[in-house]
């Protein structure tokens, strides 16, 4: 069957010493360093049959070599993940609900018109990769071995239809704070020109498009002194939806923990699906709803809502100071985090990090 597929390995003739990997390790960051390998499963037919997965392998890391003409470069045919990778202090190496990140592959998948990749090959190609390259996991509050897997389109035809041939890689990067630094509240800027997302669009896609699309907004966030840009559904009265990178929540006074419903047009965040049962195992009202722009700005303006926070697992739960638009600032840039956010944070992290009990079974040892 499919889910015995062998992987091959192949192993790097120059990996890293342990002095460079070491000084990385130190100081992490996010996206910007890569392991000694990579795995990589194809999707095509084979003699004429039906296309299937094969040629499960492990590799050096290392450009790839594609063809020109391959779907992915010009009709954007490609989707991916981000999972991660923790050590725990018994020398155990465990990866955050890997069976929900294959699921949103293929959730994913179908929407692109890409193939779905059974979730045990998925879970495969992860525990070969990090098999190989554990002494990459960073230690220190909030660092971890983040993986991304992704699927292209391979196949060298320009006319537009789903491609034939597929090709599904996994890479890992040693990851620290993704706003880099320390942990502290961010800004967060409004647009107001574009969208991220429409009804029946690719929205809740986890798809290489919906970042390229929001480029421009995190620009014109950046010129204004914001890490992150937020979405609004302007066909909704103004809902929010989420941030160019990152799921939203707001935490109120009395004890209400709210987030924009799954309405099609949001991704479907892993982190956020957490965030939501820790919130009812405290006992909070927990509501996935519609929550306007007028309700934040309200909210904030009555004491209501007493705490903003993005999460993400790039972000993991990253508390958020103010709001800010052409026309107003909601909240300050000076907040403190809030008390909730960041009990919410360390029980994640705990869990993440095996110090905090795993009570709903997230961990999965590879
Ligand atoms: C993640 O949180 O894993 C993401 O994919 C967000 C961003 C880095 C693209």
């Amino acid at each position: 069957t499919v889910s015995a597929l062998e992987f091959t390995q192949e192993l790097s003739t120059n990996p890293k010493s342990a002095s460079e990997r070491a000084t990385i390790l130190a100081n992490p960051g996010f996206g910007d360093y890569f392991t000694d390998h990579t795995a990589v499963i194809d999707w095509k037919a084979a003699e004429g049959g039906e296309a299937q997965w094969q040629n499960a392998r492990i590799e050096p890391y290392g450009p790839i070599s594609i063809d020109p003409a391959a779907g992915v470069l010009h009709y954007g045919q490609e989707i991916f993940e981000g999972l991660k990778v923790y050590r725990h202090a018994d020398g155990s190496v465990v990866s955050f609900r890997p069976e929900a990140n294959a699921a949103r592959l293929n959730l994913s998948a179908r929407r692109l018109a890409l193939p779905e990749l059974p979730e045990e090959l998925f879970l495969e190609s992860i525990r070969r990769l990090v098999a190989l390259d554990q002494d990459w996991i960073p230690d220190g509050d909030g660092a971890a071995l983040y993986l991304r897997p992704f699927m292209i389109a391979t196949e060298a035809f320009l006319g537009v239809r789903p491609a034939r041939e597929v090709s599904y890689r996994v890479i890992a990067s040693p990851a620290g704070n993704y706003f880099g630094g320390e942990l502290k509240p961010v800004s967060i800027w409004l647009s107001s020109k574009y969208a991220r997302a429409g009804r029946g669009g690719t929205g809740e896609a986890k798809c290489g498009g919906n970042y390229a699309a929001s480029l421009i907004a995190q620009m014109e966030g950046e010129a204004n002194g914001c890490k992150q840009v937020l979405f609004l559904d302007e066909f909704n009265d103004n809902a929010v939806e989420e941030l160019g990178g990152m799921n939203v929540f707001f935490v109120f006074k009395d004890g209400r923990l709210v987030t924009p419903a799954l309405s099609g047009t949001i991704l479907h965040g892993i982190t956020r699906s957490s965030v939501l049962q820790l919130g009812r195992d405290r006992g909070m009202d927990v509501q996935e709803r519609k929550i306007t722009l007028d309700e934040w700005r309200d909210g904030v303006a009555s004491g209501e809502i007493t705490e903003v926070f993005a999460c993400g697992t790039a972000a993991v739960i990253t508390p958020v100071g103010q709001l800010k638009s052409e026309t107003e600032v909601i909240g300050s840039a000076d907040a403190k985090p809030g008390e909730v956010t960041m009990s919410i944070r360390e029980q994640l992290l705990g869990i993440q990090t095996g110090t905090v009990e795993d009570t709903h079974g997230w961990l999965t040892r590879l």
